[in-house]
C-alpha cells in the first residue's frame, strides 16, 4: 500500500489541512436530499481518515470503507458512532444496502483502467437501495489535467520535518506520481520514493459508463448547484441515481 496512507497516515490530516471539508460536506448533504430512496445509511468509499463521515455522522447513519488498515484505525479514532471495514472497492461485498455512497478526493482514482472502475461502480451499484445516490469527485480526469510540474508540501512538527515531493506523468489512464518523502525523524533523516498510481478518465466516457450501470446521472461543478462544464469549471462531481427496478 502506498505510503501516503501507510507508513505517514497519521500525517494525512495535517498535509490536507487546506481542503475545505466542511464546502464538500455541504455539497454532499445538498447532493443526498436528490435520492428517492427513504433510508439514511451512508457509506464512505475509500474513507480515508474519515473526515467527511465525521462532519455527516449526526445526519446519517454512518460508514466507512478503506483499503488501507491504518486509514480506518485513524478513522475509527476520530468518528464517533461510526462502522468501518479494511475493504478495497474493486471487490467488496457488505451485509448492508445503502441510500447514499461518497466516494472523494481521488479515492475513485485508485482505479487505474476503465474496466477497473467499472467493476467498482457495479460495487457500489449494487450495494445501493434503488433510488440510492451515488456521489463522487472525478478528481483526475483528461478534461481539466494540466501537465504538472514539480510539486512540494512540507510539514513541521516536534519531532518531524516532512517534505512530500511529487511530479505527476500521465500514461494512458495512468497518472503516475513519482512521490519522493524526505523526512527528519526525531534527529534522524530518510529518504522513501513511493511510486503511486491512480487512473485518469475522460469525464464523457465516465457519464456514459455511470448510463450504462444504470445510473441517471449529473455532473456538477466545483462543489456547486452548477452543472459541470468543460473549460469552465474545474472539479466535476458526479451524483448518479440508481434507477429503480434493477
Ligand atoms: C486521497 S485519500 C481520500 C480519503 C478521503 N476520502 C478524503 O476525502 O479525505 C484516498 C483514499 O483511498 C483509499 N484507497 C485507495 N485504493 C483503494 C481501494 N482499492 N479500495 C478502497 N480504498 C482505497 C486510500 O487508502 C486512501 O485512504
Amino acid at each position: 500500500m502506498e505510503k501516503m496512507y501507510g507508513q505517514f497516515a497519521e500525517y494525512f490530516d495535517e498535509l490536507f489541512a487546506y481542503k475545505d471539508y466542511p464546502k464538500e460536506a455541504r455539497f454532499i448533504e445538498w447532493a443526498v436530499t436528490k435520492k428517492r430512496s427513504k433510508g439514511n445509511n451512508l457509506l464512505d468509499i475509500g474513507c480515508g481518515s474519515g473526515t467527511h463521515l465525521n462532519l455527516l455522522r449526526k445526519r446519517y447513519n454512518i460508514f466507512g470503507i478503506d483499503k488501507s488498515s491504518q486509514m480506518i484505525k485513524i478513522a475509527r479514532q476520530k468518528v464517533k458512532g461510526g462502522k468501518f471495514f479494511v475493504k478495497d472497492m474493486k471487490t467488496f461485498s457488505l451485509n448492508h444496502r445503502f441510500d447514499t455512497i461518497i466516494c472523494m478526493f481521488s479515492a475513485i482514482n485508485y482505479n487505474l483502467n476503465y474496466s477497473e472502475l467499472e467493476s467498482s461502480l457495479k460495487r457500489m451499484r449494487d450495494h445501493l437501495n434503488s433510488g440510492g445516490v451515488l456521489i463522487f469527485d472525478l478528481y483526475n480526469n483528461t478534461d481539466t489535467y494540466k501537465p504538472d510540474t514539480v510539486r512540494v508540501r512540507t510539514l513541521r512538527k516536534k519531532n518531524l520535518d516532512l517534505a512530500v515531493i511529487s511530479q505527476p506523468k500521465v500514461t494512458g489512464t495512468e497518472y503516475k506520481i513519482g512521490y519522493i518523502y524526505l523526512a527528519k525523524r526525531d534527529g534522524k533523516t530518510e529518504l522513501f520514493i513511493d511510486d503511486h498510481v491512480r487512473g485518469i478518465f475522460e469525464v464523457s466516457k465516465v457519464y456514459a459508463l455511470m448510463k450504462r450501470l444504470g445510473f441517471k446521472t449529473k455532473i456538477y461543478g466545483d462543489y456547486s448547484s452548477r452543472a459541470w462544464r468543460k473549460g469552465k469549471s474545474s472539479m466535476p462531481l458526479f451524483v448518479g441515481i440508481k434507477q429503480v427496478h434493477r
